[in-house]
């Protein structure tokens, strides 16, 4: 019987608490996992930025993506490790690379999930290249932004189509204040959706692999109060559709990691953002749900890592084939999470961690009261916070941690 390593690889942005946690606690795991007559061990490193040969031997058997939505050498080298090695990435680089939001709209139209309305529209302006003008001048037709706000009805959100981080998104009450907006979106190309509106709850659901949980979000709070900590906000079968609608989304993508959003409005849950495939992971937002997070990522990366897991397929039309017109929005998702839970090997997920990491929980919750955990809370808030607010906000980040600690042990927690 062998010993062999896997090795992780983190490849890290402005990630500061995150990492620090994952790596802690897989040292505190000290994993031997017998697997297939070998005994696997687990190796972290965070990735550094170099130059790199094509052809190089496979450094890594799995890696924890942060970087590839907006780091294209980084992004090049995923996809070459994956072709040549095998290697494992959450997420999916081609996907996260094209799915833009108005694409994945477009996807969950198809499943029958209630999108609210939404057009896109050319950009106001363009960058100058050689065939511009002739194009335009043969081929674009004027259209009336009044007439397609009609349609849609106020209020209006606008928002790029590849949007991201509440970048360049309005809400428009109105015409002229739907004209103003598309006439400051400059090169911008702008979706136009209708506004779930008055909604009664915002749900976001992290996904990680077959993982769910939901977060009662309340998007008028400041940063730090946004993911709230209530519990008991969904029925079980609204907790069903969330989780059902999460995993479905993230695997039709393609994606390990993902959040959605959900909006409540009328007895129907409405998703109008989840292309987020680089979600939120700082502590700084996630607070009370961070240590959900961390055991998330490290149950699923060792389950990959060690199972030598490959990427899911891109199948769309086994999707497309378990629904019909007539499914309400409950049965299309109980037709297809069997599907779906396929796709992110769940049955088989399930009795790995119960067999392999069943002593996780434990070793987390005591992870998150030593100085270690505090410190790294203090690193990412001093990163993000004025020097005279870093005490006052560590302290309020943690003590939320302690908070989940609490609900957990009485059996309440994330
Ligand atoms: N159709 C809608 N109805 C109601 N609210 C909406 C709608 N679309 C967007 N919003 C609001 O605007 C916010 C930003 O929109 P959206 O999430 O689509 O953009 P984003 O740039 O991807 O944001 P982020 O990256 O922070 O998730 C949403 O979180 C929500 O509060
Ligand atoms: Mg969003």
């Amino acid at each position: 019987m062998a010993e062999v390593t896997r090795k992780i690889g983190l490849s890290l942005g402005a990630d500061i608490c995150w990492p620090i946690a994952f790596t802690h606690i897989l040292e505190r795991l000290d994993l031997a996992i017998p697997w297939k007559g070998d005994t696997v061990r687990f190796d972290v490193e965070r990735m550094t930025i170099d130059p790199f040969d094509v052809r190089e031997p496979k450094r890594y058997d799995l890696v924890i993506d942060r970087l590839t939505h907006w780091y294209h050498t980084r992004r090049e080298w995923i996809k070459k490790a994956v072709i040549l090695d095998d290697v494992y990435v959450f997420n999916n680089p081609w996907t996260v690379q094209s799915m833009e939001k108005l694409t994945t709209y477009a996807g969950m139209i198809r499943l029958g999930f209630p999108i609210p309305e939404t057009w896109l529209v050319p950009p106001h302006s363009y960058e100058p290249v050689e065939d511009l003008e002739v194009t335009l001048r043969s081929y674009a037709r004027h259209f009336d932004l009044g007439v397609i706000g009609n349609k849609l009805g106020y209020p209006i959100f606008m928002k790029p189509y590849d949007g991201g981080g509440w970048r360049a998104v309005s809400r428009l009450e109105n015409e002229s204040e739907l004209r103003e907006a598309y006439d400051r979106s400059g090169r911008l190309v702008m979706t136009l959706q209708a506004a779930v509106h008055p909604f009664d709850r915002f749900v976001r659901c992290i996904g990680l692999g077959p993982q769910t949980h939901e977060v009662l979000y309340d998007p008028k709070a400041p940063l730090h109060d946004r993911y709230t900590m209530a519990h008991d906000f969904l029925s079980s079968e609204e907790r069903t559709l969330i989780d059902g609608m999460t995993l479905i989304i993230n695997s039709f993508f393609g994606w390990d990691f993902n959040s959605c959003e959900m909006l409540h409005k009328d007895g129907v849950w409405h998703p109008i953002d989840f292309a987020n495939p680089c979600p939120d992971s700082q502590v700084t937002s996630l607070h009370y749900h961070f240590p959900w997070l961390i055991k998330a990522n490290l149950r699923w990366a060792v389950f990959a890592a060690t199972t030598r897991r490959r990427m899911m397929p891109l199948d769309w039309q086994s999707f497309f084939d378990a629904v019909d017109p007539e499914m309400t929005l409950m049965e299309r998702v109980t037709a297809l999470v069997p599907l779906v839970r396929g796709r992110f090997d769940a049955d088989a997920f399930d009795e790995f961690c119960a067999t392999h990491l069943a002593h996780l929980d434990e070793l987390t919750h005591e992870w998150f009261a030593t100085d270690d955990a505090l410190d790294a809370v203090r690193r990412k808030v001093g990163a993000l916070f004025p020097p005279h607010e870093v005490e006052e906000f560590t302290e309020l980040f943690f003590d939320r941690i302690q908070r989940w600690r609490a609900d957990e042990a009485a059996g309440a927690g994330a």
